[in-house]
């Protein structure tokens, strides 16, 4: 599938028309067609364990999603927590039964590379099952849960992202437990009386399958270290999105089954069944959410044009963050077909020079080209599934945008616009 509307027209998301979604709710506004995210659910059935990184998209309407396709929950804070529990999923995995073929899944992991203190009180008050990214959280965690089993987050030594700040392994990141560091872990863990039953690696955001598949190998000679205590291997998340015209989606097949093979020889080695996880965020939401925008002015700053929509960097951060690159489409106010194209560039109501929506790593303001647009029209900024909502921010004392799930030509408001009250509540003078 490739990743923009060839026209830069948009009339409707899954069926609702853009503009009576902007009518009813109001913009900027977040909308997430449900169907595609069922979609990116189903794609990795043949894991036993998708995890979503709810850091991605983690409204409650979005949780209740993937929690009806059976994909189960990372959370990494305590108002992660209590998000995956809001939004219906059980605190720890249930008992195995006899006969069952794999080692039973723990519904919410909490993967971080510390506790802070109100995230440890959460994980011992709810029983949940703890990734760990540092072994400082070994001890700390023995002594609220004595007897707990764990899963390790190691850092392999190398890694990859779209950006460097979203490459989360080697000497660079401070992500994970060090790979050489293992030994030493382990008797620090047996030491306390905690047992590993699993182990986990995820080397960065927006990376590519030919770095991702490296992490098998990695994984596998750190499992062999561990031992037969393993019952859980995760290949983390990371799993790239086409974002860029002619960009396509990546074979996601070759790479399970080089997991399963991994998983495998593990399992052959050690003599009992080991579940195979992955933990994707951006893969199941970037390409259900749209963020709509209406155009509130159009200008010229010399030679360039310039539309300025009423969603800046407060509402969707990873354009100034990384240079992201994100589709857009143009929705006019009216009937009446476009009138031709022309390069522009976009920029929020910000009072920053960063503000704007199309610019490359480094903060150089570019163009695009789009259908001409004026005051008025609604300009859709796609792609906005993944790490979008959850990193707006109340900058410029800005509210926090309307959330929307489109459902088959339905649509329901999940999350209220925040009002003039929300950005003072709690503030005192
Ligand atoms: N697992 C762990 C431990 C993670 O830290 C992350 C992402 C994921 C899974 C999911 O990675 P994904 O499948 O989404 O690539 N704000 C950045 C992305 C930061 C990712 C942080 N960790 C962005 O907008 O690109």
């Amino acid at each position: 599938m490739i990743a923009s509307s060839a026209s830069g027209l948009r009339r409707e998301i899954a069926g609702a028309s853009v503009a009576e979604l902007a009518e009813t709710y109001g913009t900027p506004l977040y909308a997430y067609d449900a169907e595609v995210i069922r979609h990116r659910c189903r794609d990795l059935a043949a894991w036993d364990t998708v995890r979503f990184a709810q850091k991605a998209c983690s409204n409650l309407a979005v949780l209740d999603l993937v929690r009806r396709e059976g994909v189960l929950v990372d959370a990494v804070s305590t108002g992660e927590i209590h998000r995956a529990l809001a939004a219906g999923y059980a605190p720890h995995a249930a008992k195995a039964a006899s006969g069952d073929a794999l080692p039973p899944a723990d519904p919410i992991v909490y993967t971080a590379d510390i506790f802070d203190r109100d995230s440890l009180d959460a994980v011992v008050k709810h029983g949940i099952h703890v990734n760990c990214g540092s072994a400082d959280m070994i001890e700390q965690l023995a002594e609220r849960m004595p007897g707990a089993s764990i899963t390790l987050r190691v850092n392999p030594g190398f890694g990859h992202g779209h950006s460097q700040k979203t490459n989360t392994g080697g000497e660079g990141s401070k992500h994970g437990i060090w790979h050489e560091e293992i030994p030493d872990v382990l008797r620090r863990a047996e030491w306390a009386g905690l047992q590993v039953s699993g182990l986990h690696m995820h080397i960065g955001s927006g990376t590519d399958l030919a770095h991702l598949a490296e992490v098998a190998g990695a994984l596998e000679r750190v499992a062999i270290e561990v031992g037969r205590s393993l019952t859980t291997v995760s290949a983390g998340g990371g799993l790239p999105v086409p974002y860029k015209p002619g960009e396509v989606h990546a074979d996601l097949s070759g790479y399970f089954t080089l997991w399963d093979a991994t998983r495998k020889r593990l399992e052959d080695r050690f003599g009992h069944r080991i579940r195979l996880e992955i933990e994707p965020g951006r893969y199941l939401t970037a390409e259900s959410g749209f963020v709509i925008t209406e155009v509130r002015a159009v200008k010229k700053q010399g030679g360039r044009k310039y539309l300025l929509v009423d969603a800046g960097f407060n509402t969707l951060a990873r354009p100034v963050l990384y240079g992201s690159y994100h589709p857009m489409s143009v929705c006019p106010r009216g009937e009446e077909p476009s009138h031709g194209a022309e390069d522009v560039a976009v920029g929020g109501p910000l009072c920053e020079s960063g503000d704007i929506f199309t610019q490359t790593d480094g903060g150089f303001v570019a163009t695009r080209s789009l259908p001409t647009a004026s005051v008025g029209d609604l300009l859709v900024i796609e792609i906005a599934g993944a790490y979008g909502f959850v990193m707006a921010s109340n900058y410029n004392s800005k509210p926090l945008p309307a959330e929307v799930l489109v459902d088959g030509g339905t649509h329901r408001l999940v999350r209220a616009r925040q009002t003039p009250e929300d950005l003072v509540r709690g503030e005192c003078v």
